[in-house]
Formats: C-alpha cells, sequence, structure tokens
C-alpha cells in the first residue's frame, strides 16, 4: 500500500533524549514499531522482524525501506559554537507533506505569527528564486526577505530577515534565516517530519543556532510557541491529504516553493500523504497519537 518513493526514506522517530531505556513503541507509516535501547545500542523492530536505524542530528532515524542515500548533510551541525537544540515531536492530524509545505511559507507570517515572525502592513510575499537542483535532487528557495518583529529569542528588534529554504528530502526539510546575533551567518532550523499515517503525523524542530546567552528551555518554548500556531491552520486544512491533482488548490506567486515541491514529488512518484496515496491512516497509528498527546 505504502509506495516505494515513500518507503526509501529515513524518517526521524524521537529525539535521543526522550527515547527511554528498555522498551518503547512508535509508528511509522501505518507500521508500529519496537524499539529496545540499552546503554549502548538501540533495537527497532516491526512484526518482529529487524528494521535498519541510525543515529543523526540528535536523534534516531529508521528506514522501512532501501533509501539510496543516507541522512542530508548540514554543515552547521558540526560548527563547534552552534547551540543544538532539539524541540522534540508535535503530533498534528495533518499530512507530513502539509507540513513540509507550511514550513514553506512565508505568506502567513503576519497572520499566524502575528508580532513574532510578521506584522501588518509588511504582508507582501516579495520575489524570490526558486529551483529544483537536479546536482543533489533538493528544492531550494533563495532571495527570501521578510520583515520580522522578533525573528528569533535573540533578536531585540524588529529586522529584515532573509531567509534559504531547502527541502532535502520529502519530508526533511529546513530553513537558513538570519542570526540577529550575528548577521554573517545563518541560524539553522530543521523539520524532520515524521509520518505516523498518511494524515496524521509527528514534526520534529531541530535548531542550530547562534545564541550564547538564552536559555535551553527558552529556546524551545520560542520555537513551540510559532510550531503550535502552525498546527491549528495545518489541522484545519481540508483536505489533510496534500493535493496533488492540477487545480485542486490555486497556487499564487507567493506559492513558488509549493509548484515546485508538488512537482518534485510527482517525479519521485511520492504518494504517501497526497490525494493520489492511500487515505486511511490506520487505528495504531491514531491510538499511538493519542496515547503521546496524554
Ligand atoms: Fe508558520
Amino acid at each position: 500500500m505504502t509506495d516505494k518513493a515513500a518507503l526509501n526514506q529515513w524518517y526521524c522517530l524521537d529525539p535521543l533524549d526522550v527515547v527511554p531505556q528498555g522498551d518503547s513503541k512508535n509508528i511509522l507509516l501505518g507500521q508500529p514499531l519496537d524499539i529496545h535501547r540499552t546503554a549502548q545500542n538501540f533495537a527497532v523492530h516491526a512484526n518482529g522482524q529487524p528494521v535498519r536505524h541510525m543515529l543523526g542530528f540528535g536523534h534516531l532515524w529508521a528506514t522501512l525501506g532501501r533509501p539510496d542515500a543516507g541522512l542530508p548533510e548540514i554543515a552547521e551541525a558540526t560548527e563547534p559554537d552552534r547551540r543544538h537544540v532539539p524541540c522534540g515531536g508535535v503530533m498534528v492530524r495533518a499530512s507530513g507533506l502539509r507540513i513540509v509545505e507550511n514550513f514553506l511559507d512565508m505568506a502567513h507570517f503576519p497572520f499566524v505569527h502575528t508580532d513574532i515572525l510578521g506584522s501588518e502592513p509588511h504582508t507582501e510575499v516579495l520575489h524570490y528564486a526558486c529551483e529544483i537542483r537536479r546536482d543533489v535532487d533538493e528544492v531550494w528557495a533563495t532571495d527570501c526577505k521578510f520583515v520580522q518583529p522578533k525573528a528569533a529569542l535573540s533578536a531585540t528588534d524588529a529586522i529584515d530577515t532573509r531567509y534559504m529554504y531547502r527541502v532535502a528530502r520529502p519530508l526533511v526539510v529546513m530553513l537558513y534565516k538570519t542570526c540577529p546575533s550575528d548577521p554573517d551567518r545563518w541560524d539553522v532550523i530543521c523539520l524532520f517530519v515524521q509520518p505516523l499515517g498518511p494524515e496524521l503525523c509527528r514534526a520534529h524542530a531541530m535548531m542550530f543556532l547562534i545564541d550564547s546567552t538564552s536559555a535551553q528551555r527558552d529556546l524551545i518554548g520560542f520555537q513551540q510557541v510559532i510550531f503550535l500556531q502552525d498546527r491549528i491552520i495545518l489541522e484545519n486544512q481540508r483536505p489533510r491529504l496534500l493535493p496533488l491533482e492540477p487545480r485542486l488548490e490555486t497556487p499564487t506567486r507567493a506559492d513558488a516553493s509549493s509548484i515546485a515541491y508538488r512537482r518534485w514529488l510527482k517525479e519521485k512518484g511520492f504518494v504517501y500523504g497526497t490525494t493520489l496515496g492511500p487515505a486511511e491512516t490506520t487505528s495504531a497509528a491514531w491510538r499511538f497519537g493519542a496515547t503521546l498527546e496524554q
């Protein structure tokens, strides 16, 4: 039922610091997973069979298929003065692809993240460049600019924030944005999306920041406030699946990155979480989601 393109991916399951010692459960693509953690090791099984897994960017990852590649490289992750800020997984009743698309969208900043990532009258999305980079097989949007009242926890004034967006895998997306404390460098915010079912997922935010003063809990809190604002919007979108039929949703100029993303997914034959793929999220996935929300 799950297409090859969706199976042959690495997906984030959890930040390492929340995976308990001993046995725990998780779900990936509707498939229940048994995780066993010892002091040195992780084991992941589905239906009693071993599942390939790896550690990366402070998280546990797994695949139910045979990915061509490992995790994308994020050069900033290895810089010695970066703060590593895993923000934890947030459940969202929507397709993971919807979450990536929302992450790429700047038009909602003034209306959804009012007085943080945007404010009226600065509502216009200025022209930006967007392309599918064939050499690396990634979608990039560059030259993005937005006036932001509070671009980051470390921002003291409104700044003209510059952005670059990078979709490295269908459900691994990151942005590079002006670092308020060092204009020559970028803060990096990643979203690792874990599909529990076609219409249910968890978003694991991971930040690599230049910020030597803020407390870790405050950095996480700032990001969580923003993502919970997004979640309200995401859970109210219909259909919950990403529409891939032409003309189902009329794009505007601001949606150049969304158009490129959908085209790229179509080229890959990635239909899980789209209106062309399976629609039903398994009851096991819903139950697991419910346990996480308690
Ligand atoms: Fe948002």
